[in-house]
């Protein structure tokens, strides 16, 4: 079913990734901020994105955090308030129905997003590289708790030991978890079709699985606004809001 408007090859491309899909017996995805756009997250890079007049070291550095935390936790508390409110969108949604639709441990989702929205949408098999913004870790006991739905002080400490809380991410400069790391690494070298999604392809090691994927075989898909630093490296490219194209793929393996 082409969408009217669509030109040609905007519906071969669909046609291309929708049969890959259907034949690659294992699946990964990888997303990053643009598939929480349309639930009003602003991403990080471009205008309007979080790194516009802020600088990266300034707020997500173990140095800046060092330098001056309730600077660092002002930063994250105004985005922290966000998630309260926040809901998974569509695109969301599309990525929980194509793991649904396939046998248990043959989807692996790998996000460098921090918002929870995937597991919100329902997805199961999750790796999160960058952590979760509704978490602490203490700097102290190194004790992780869920705070997602509270609001929390520019300083917070920990209830137990007393030491400064952090916002459980991962910040430039430090290591991904390892656990997930290495499940994420196993996930690429084993699919067959990578799914890249909303994301800027820049910030690794997350952007270096997309090569990975591809040095392993497997087809690469793009799902973004525009071409990225991705884009050469994918076998077919869906331009488009992620919202829109991922239901829509999505809708065609379904009819099929
Ligand atoms: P970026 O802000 O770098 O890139 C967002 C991408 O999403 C861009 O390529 C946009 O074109 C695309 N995009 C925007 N809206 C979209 C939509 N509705 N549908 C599809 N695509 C859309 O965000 P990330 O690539 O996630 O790390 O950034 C990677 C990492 O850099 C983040 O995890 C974060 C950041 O600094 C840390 O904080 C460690």
């Amino acid at each position: 079913m082409a969408a009217s408007g669509d030109s040609v090859e905007k519906q071969a491309a669909f046609e291309t990734a929708a049969s890959i899909i259907r034949v690659a017996e294992r699946i990964a995805v990888l997303t990053g901020a643009g598939v929480s756009a349309e639930s009003g997250l602003p991403t990080f890079r471009g205008a309007g994105g979080l790194w516009e007049g802020q600088r990266v070291e300034d707020v997500a550095t173990p140095f800046a955090f060092r330098r001056n935390p309730e600077f660092v936790w002002r930063f994250y508390n105004a985005r922290r308030t966000n998630l309260r409110t926040v809901r998974p969108n569509a695109g969301h949604f599309a990525l929980a129905a194509l793991e649904e639709s396939r046998p248990a441990g043959a989807f692996t989702l790998i996000t460098q997003n921090v918002d929870g929205l995937h597991r919100a949408a329902g997805n199961r098999r999750i790796l999160e590289l960058h952590g979760n913004l509704g978490r602490v870790r203490c700097t102290g006991c190194a004790r992780i708790e869920d705070r997602r739905d509270e609001a929390l002080d520019d300083l917070p400490r920990c209830e137990r030991c007393g030491a400064v809380l952090r916002p459980d991410v991962v910040w430039f400069h430090e290591p991904l978890p390892e656990d997930s790391w290495a499940e994420a690494e196993a996930a690429t070298s084993a699919c067959q079709c990578f799914l890249v999604v909303g994301t800027s392809a820049i910030v690794y090691p997350a952007a270096g699985l997309i090569s990975s994927a591809q040095c392993n075989g497997a087809a690469v898909i793009e799902v973004n606004l525009e071409p990225t630093e991705a884009s050469r490296l994918a076998d077919v490219g869906l331009y488009g809001p992620s919202g829109k194209i991922l239901p829509r793929l999505v809708e065609m393996l379904r009819s099929t």
